[in-house]
């Protein structure tokens, strides 16, 4: 199969679909790759790392459409991208479309086969291909959140661990999925005092027996919620309730009995955020006040360690792209049904239920268009 990974053209997005180490699992595995220039170059991976390991590299997106079998890219595809896109090309990425009507009918209207990495699931129930950008939001949170305490940019001057004969900073944690754990760690290791709030007794269960003595668990009542704002420092949002928005968990009431300069991190604002106050941010402005609390809402914080999150996901994506290109969608999907859950157009149909719902759509399942029964 011939590969093709496109740079990236969604402002600030400094990922890229493919390293240069997956490139050569691929080509290792029988098939061709085709990079645009500087695709990697956001992620630090320049073009000859790529030429080292057998890859072409190309002038343009164009050729790249032009040529390749399969489209790896990592944002959904801009409207310029989807033109591009043909008739029985597969394209495996990130695409979001439930919310998203024109991106649906361009990527319906192309007869392209679209697979989404945000729907593949995993055996245990699990989002394999969302999982490593939630722990890059995780782990980035205390350290995104600590600068938002320093006095300089509003905060309330406290240092996260404190220093001997000064008390740590007071971190609270809503939500302890796998954002919620990695940022609970992080905040620990950092010497804060932390606290994770959730409503799900089994996982609080999992936390105190994986992380008793690291930090500790609270049951997410309204009051116990209530209560540990008020006494934070720093309150990381990183609620989800799957396929609805986060539910408003701090009203705009409660900032005015936290402590003034306390730090919001509210990493669920990409699903609507679980404080009243918030509103989506970008890297370049990411932070602002309300009530004297400063808030830090950015929608895509994995790409401010472009290179870090370039890796993770390629970690995460490399088994599916091979069985893809080893096999072709087809088989690879009928073999597998944790992939199959990953295809979301094709050749002109929604083939995710979901999407069609959202959008008030048709849909075909994917087991009808595989032949399979469903
Ligand atoms: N801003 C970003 O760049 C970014 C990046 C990655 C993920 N996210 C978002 O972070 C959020 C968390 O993602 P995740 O992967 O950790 O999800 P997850 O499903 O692993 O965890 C969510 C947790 O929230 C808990 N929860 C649900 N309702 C709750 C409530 N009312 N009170 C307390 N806990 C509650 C659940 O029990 C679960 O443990 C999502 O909105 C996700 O989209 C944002």
């Amino acid at each position: 199969m011939l590969i093709g990974c496109p740079k990236e053209i969604k402002p600030q997005e400094f990922r890229v679909g493919l390293t240069p180490s997956a490139a050569l699992e691929a080509i290792a595995h029988g098939h061709k790759v085709v990079v645009e220039t500087q695709a990697g170059a956001g992620s630090g991976f320049e073009n000859d790392q790529y030429e080292a390991m057998g890859c072409e590299i190309v002038d343009s997106a164009e050729e790249v459409f032009a040529r390749a079998d399969m489209i790896v890219k990592v944002k959904e595809p801009q409207a310029a991208e989807r033109a591009m896109l043909r008739d029985g090309q597969l394209l495996f990425t990130y695409l979001h479309l439930a919310p998203d009507p024109a991106q649906t009918d361009d990527l319906i209207a192309s007869g392209a086969t679209c697979i989404a990495y945000e729907t593949v699931t995993d055996p245990r129930g699990g989002l394999p291909l969302l999982a490593p950008m939630s722990e890059v939001a995780g782990r980035l949170a205390p350290q995104v959140g600590a600068w938002t305490l320093q006095k300089a940019n509003g905060g309330r001057g406290v240092l996260m661990g404190g220093v001997p004969g000064v008390g740590p900073a007071e971190v609270v944690v809503i939500g302890g999925g796998v954002v919620g754990t990695h940022a609970a760690r992080i905040a620990a290791g950092m010497g804060a005092d932390v606290t994770v709030l959730d409503r799900s007794i089994a996982r609080l269960r999992y936390l105190d027996d994986a992380f008793g003595g690291v930090f500790k668990t609270r049951y997410a009542s309204a009051g116990n919620t209530a209560e540990m704002v008020v006494r934070a420092d720093m309150v990381i949002g990183a609620v989800l309730i799957p396929g609805a928005a986060a539910p408003k968990l701090v009203t705009r009431a409660q900032l005015t009995h936290m402590k003034t300069g306390a730090a919001i991190v509210d990493v669920a604002i990409d699903q609507g955020g679980c404080f009243e106050t918030s509103k989506a941010t970008t890297h370049q402005d990411p932070i602002f006040e309300v009530d004297g609390i400063m808030h830090y809402c950015v929608a895509n914080m994995p790409g401010a360690v472009a290179r870090t999150s370039t890796l993770a996901l390629g970690n995460a994506t490399l088994p599916f792209l091979l069985n893809l290109a080893d096999k072709g969608w087809k088989e690879a999907c009928k073999a597998d049904p944790h992939l199959r859950r990953g295809l979301n157009v094709h050749a002109g149909q929604i083939t995710y239920a979901a999407v069609g719902e959202a959008l008030g759509r048709d849909s075909v399942s994917a087991e009808s268009v595989l032949g399979l029964s469903a």
